[in-house]
């Protein structure tokens, strides 16, 4: 999708779509609104006075050939109450015009402005919006929604000084839909080999260094916890490490690790799990597969700090060589973990990634993972998950998540916890021994291997996937944690 900046008044512009926001309020035609009502003979006003238009959130009003402009046709797109309304609405609302106007076969849109949102961050939310809303899941239809993709949109209202937010907001947009297409591939297509893959070829098109750890090497360097999760499958596991190496950081200067959770099928292995829903298991590579988006983003955004993306990636299956309830491994920090569980292996692989991302100079990890069904009981499909070891990078994370527009909610991580994972037979246990709190115990195994580094858990099991179309977005892979870690790397010394 091009997109670009276009300074002519609003009612000269020959477009195929004209769009702008109207606030939910009695005062509602005002503004850009206003003049655009002026325009059209007063069409506007009429609508609202009809009750037709009332600017409640994501209402969608189509006028066609409004009189007296060039465009053939204005939507306008309810924005909610004006008190509440923040970029993450703004984002929101270009991307579900863009949805609503591409179903009825809209090929080009400009989108104008409200006067309070015309800086480089307004310019950035509005171009997300648009081009993650253009992304549809449907890669293996026949039948494909592609034809129905929007060509173009100007942006309106801007001036020249916005258009880096235009740059950045299409680089973030696109890299999050680089990983939402990674995330909605079938573990037939994507296996750990693939996605290994997929993320070299990323890297050497992006001028970043990639390294593919193969199973021979894995298990040189005695990574037993990850290995006790592949052994089961005869798709062999791949550790991908991607650098980015800023063109100056002096030595003692921060590096930032980011280790994703890519199991391309979770069966559960032999503790395995109902068949009902197990289809969706193919997404238990998205934590994985965003780290590598953010990686492709940060290529292109040079951030000062040097960033490193650590991924495990294998199967999780039964079989003859599968590791069965009660089997100890040692993982490769020297832990010796009882697998009391198979199906908890999302913290086996990333034992053996975030120690290894410790090893290669990470002086703070983020770790994202679809870890637990507890974090979905907890918080349901609206906010990741967040546990920290380190109370001021949790709360840089958090104020990345919020100017990111992801919901993200922060969970507790006390020491109390730490009796829940204590092993019977070994040093710990893949489960919690008490009650409850299943997402926080699979925090605390995670403690374990971060040791005394700044760490932070990212539980994205319950956001990562849509069970259905969002005006503003297909359903499918949502790519959530993306833009959030690219403004992490990019203000880390804010
Ligand atoms: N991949 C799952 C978690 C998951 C659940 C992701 C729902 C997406 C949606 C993870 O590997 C898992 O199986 N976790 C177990 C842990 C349990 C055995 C302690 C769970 O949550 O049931
Ligand atoms: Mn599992
Ligand atoms: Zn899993």
């Amino acid at each position: 999708m091009d997109i670009r900046i276009v300074t002519q008044p609003a009612r000269q512009i020959e477009t195929e779509a004209l769009v702008t926001c109207v606030f939910e309020k009695d005062d509602r035609i005002e503004g850009v609104v206003a003049e655009l009502d002026q325009e059209t003979a007063g069409r506007i006003k009429a609508l609202a006075d009809g009750g037709e238009l009332t600017g409640k959130s994501l209402e969608m009003t189509l006028v066609h050939n409004p009189p007296g402009l060039a465009a053939q046709r204005l939507l306008l797109v309810g924005a909610g109450k004006p008190e509440k309304f923040t970029l993450a609405d703004l984002r929101r609302a270009a991307g579900a015009a863009l949805r609503h106007l591409k179903s009825r076969g809209v090929k080009q849109l400009t989108f104008l402005a409200q006067e309070a949102y015309r800086d480089a961050a307004a310019a950035q939310a509005v171009t997300e919006g648009l081009v993650l809303a253009d992304f549809e899941s449907d890669k293996y239809k026949s039948d494909k929604k592609n034809d129905k993709r929007i060509d173009a949109a100007t942006l309106t209202g801007w001036d020249a000084s916005a258009a880096p937010g235009i740059d950045r907001g299409r680089v973030l947009a696109e890299s999050q839909n680089f990983a939402r297409d990674l995330i909605n591939e079938p573990s037939n297509r994507l296996t750990p080999r693939v996605l290994a893959e997929r993320a070299e070829a990323m890297a050497r098109e992006a001028g970043l260094t990639c390294e593919i750890l193969d199973e021979k090497r894995i298990a040189e360097l005695k990574m037993g916890a990850m290995l006790s999760v592949a052994q089961g499958s005869s798709e062999p596991p791949r550790m991908i490490v991607i650098t980015y190496t800023p063109s100056q950081a002096g030595p003692g200067a921060p590096v930032l690790a980011l280790v994703g959770k890519a199991v391309t099928f979770d069966t559960g292995g032999i503790s395995i799990k109902p068949s009902e829903g197990m289809e969706k298991m193919k997404y238990d590579m998205a934590g994985g597969a965003t780290m590598i988006g953010v990686m492709r983003a940060l290529a292109q955004l040079k951030p000062a700090m040097k960033v490193i993306c650590v991924v495990p990636s294998t199967e999780n299956m039964p079989g003859g060589r599968a590791q069965k309830p009660g089997d100890i491994q040692i993982a490769m920090s020297g832990k010796s973990i009882e697998v009391l569980n198979t199906d908890a292996e999302g913290r086996l692989i990333l034992a053996d990634g975030i120690h290894y991302a410790r090893q290669l100079g990470a002086t703070h990890i983020v770790d994202a993972a679809t870890l637990t069904g507890a974090i979905v009981v907890a918080l349901a499909n609206v906010n990741v998950g967040v546990f920290g070891s380190d109370e001021a990078f949790t709360a840089k994370l958090l104020a990345c998540a919020k100017r990111a527009g992801e919901k993200m909610w922060p969970m507790p991580l006390d020491d109390d916890y730490r009796e829940f994972i204590k092993g019977d037979m070994a040093d710990i246990r893949n489960i919690g021994s008490g009650k409850g709190g299943g997402a926080i115990t699979g925090a605390m195994f995670l403690k374990e291997f971060a040791e005394e580094t700044p760490w932070i858990h990212l539980d994205i099991a319950g956001t990562a996937w849509l069970d259905d179309n969002k005006p503003w977005m297909a359903k499918g892979a949502s790519g959530v944690g993306l833009r959030t870690l690219v403004d992490l790397a990019l203000n880390f010394d804010s």
